[in-house]
């Protein structure tokens, strides 16, 4: 029997002397250390299941045997098919990375962001938006946002665009959809490249379409916090531009080409062609492993439920905080936008509630309700000011930001909360505003 294809990493297959794709296996004591982790607990009764599990498995490794590869395997290429699925795409257009940052990386580059080059992007993000951009020189346009969605404002983006603006990066915040129509339409005007960061938006829809499906590319996350993970951290790429798709895939791997050969050699390493005459070398690995992506089609396969609890929850706070003066909760969105709740979003008006947010945080904390840590606005950072950003000039150029930001805007806790931990916020936040309302 020949050997079976393969690229330096990989498993030779069956041959008489193999060379195995996987330095070293996992074995039993490993495995339930995993089980351990996944599955921790104490006491009696803990005690006396892990050690039934540890009999179970110490049968199961006499007969088994350990996978043939860890990373980038049949595993990856098959959740990035279910990925595309679930997200109506065509197949191929999904490409499983080590987090969304890498993703994002990406699309920057197929768009040759360089020094000089102008990219706008939301105030209000977190730095994984920017942080390409931003580490090779480019200049940063900060389009203020809606009051209400505090995602990114297409009209702001319309008095922002110039000769030089090369993509838009509209963040879909809390897995609110961004007016994706208004910002395609000004991207087709001046043929700039568009990239959802849908970091929170996956299953979200706009208009029928799932997030991260209407511009070029959608960068979707799978880090810990997220709606569902990858074992803790990955990230997914999705390219509506089909030429890019296969070098989106070798840029993974650092432009590792195994579809070409130099002399005496088992691939070649090709530049990355992006948009127009760009073309670059990559150099980043953000290569998954098969345990990753196992991971991910498990909770993929339940998301359709994940979605709806958190939709539950946030329904049950938005009644709850309806009506009351002062109180502006979540919008639950509509037949066109349909939103993922990663983030239940709260705002209050100071004028009607005689204080601002920052009091009312300080009195959920009080009370006992967590305080989320959101997104502060980029041009704040010293890494911005550093880079020779004017916070002063910039913030006057955002005025909805510095108002919400500062003075109307947090986030809440919201998926797997009992309902008395519901109720317990409801109620905490309603007393908080009154107490406000009152002067105390
Ligand atoms: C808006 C936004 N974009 C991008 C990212 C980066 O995601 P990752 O941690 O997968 O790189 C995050 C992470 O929280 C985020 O909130």
């Amino acid at each position: 029997m020949g050997k079976e294809t393969s690229d330096f990493r990989y498993n030779t297959g069956a041959t008489k002397v193999p060379w195995a794709a996987v330095g070293e296996n996992y074995n039993l004591q490993d495995t339930m250390e995993f089980v351990k982790f996944l599955m921790g607990g104490k006491g009696k009764e803990y005690n006396a299941a892990l050690k039934e599990v540890g009999t179970a498995l110490a049968n199961l490794s006499k007969v088994s045997t350990p996978p043939g590869k860890l990373s980038m395997g049949d595993k990856v290429a098959e959740v990035e098919k279910m990925i595309d699925k679930y997200l109506g795409v065509e197949e191929g257009s999904s490409l499983f990375v080590s987090n969304c940052t890498a993703a994002l990386e990406l699309g920057y580059r197929y768009a040759g962001i360089g020094p000089g080059d102008e990219v706008i992007v939301p105030s209000n993000t977190f730095i994984a938006t920017v942080a390409y951009p931003l580490s090779v020189g480019a200049k940063l346009v900060f389009a203020d946002v809606d009051p209400v969605t505090v995602n990114i404002d297409p009209k702001d983006i319309a008095k922002k665009i110039t000769k030089k603006t090369k993509i838009i990066v509209p963040v879909h915040i809390g897995g609110y959809p961004c007016d994706m129509d208004a910002i395609m339409k000004l991207a087709r005007k001046h043929d700039i490249v568009v990239m959802e960061d849908a970091a929170h938006g996956f299953g979200g829809e706009y208009k029928g379409r799932k997030l991260g499906t209407i511009g070029h590319f959608g960068c979707f996350s799978f880090h810990e916090v997220k709606n569902c993970t990858s074992l803790g951290e990955g990230g997914v790429f999705v390219s509506n531009v089909k030429a890019y798709r296969g070098e989106a895939r070798r840029a993974r791997f650092l432009g590792v080409d195994f579809s070409s050969k130099i002399k005496n050699w088992l691939y070649n390493i090709s530049l990355i062609k992006g948009k127009g005459d760009v073309v670059y070398q990559a150099s980043n690995n953000a290569s998954v492993t098969e345990i990753q992506a196992i991971a991910l089609m498990q909770q993929v396969k339940r998301y359709g439920r994940i979605l709806a609890e958190r939709k539950r929850e946030a329904t049950y706070m938005t009644k709850r905080l309806s009506g009351v003066p002062g109180i502006l909760p979540q919008d639950l969105g509509n037949a066109d936008m349909k939103p993922t709740f990663h983030l239940y979003q709260l705002q209050i008006d100071p004028k009607i509630v005689g204080g601002d947010v920052q009091t009312l945080k300080a009195k959920l904390e009080e009370k006992g309700v967590t305080n989320i840590p959101h997104f502060g606005p980029i041009y704040r950072f010293a890494a911005s000011i550093g880079r020779g950003f004017d916070e002063k000039k910039i913030a006057k150029t955002c005025p909805v930001t510095e108002y919400v930001f500062d003075k109307c805007y947090t986030h809440l806790p919201i998926y797997g909360l009992t309902k008395d931990q519901l109720k317990f916020m409801a109620d905490a936040i309603i007393e908080s505003v009154a107490e406000m309302r009152a002067g105390k």
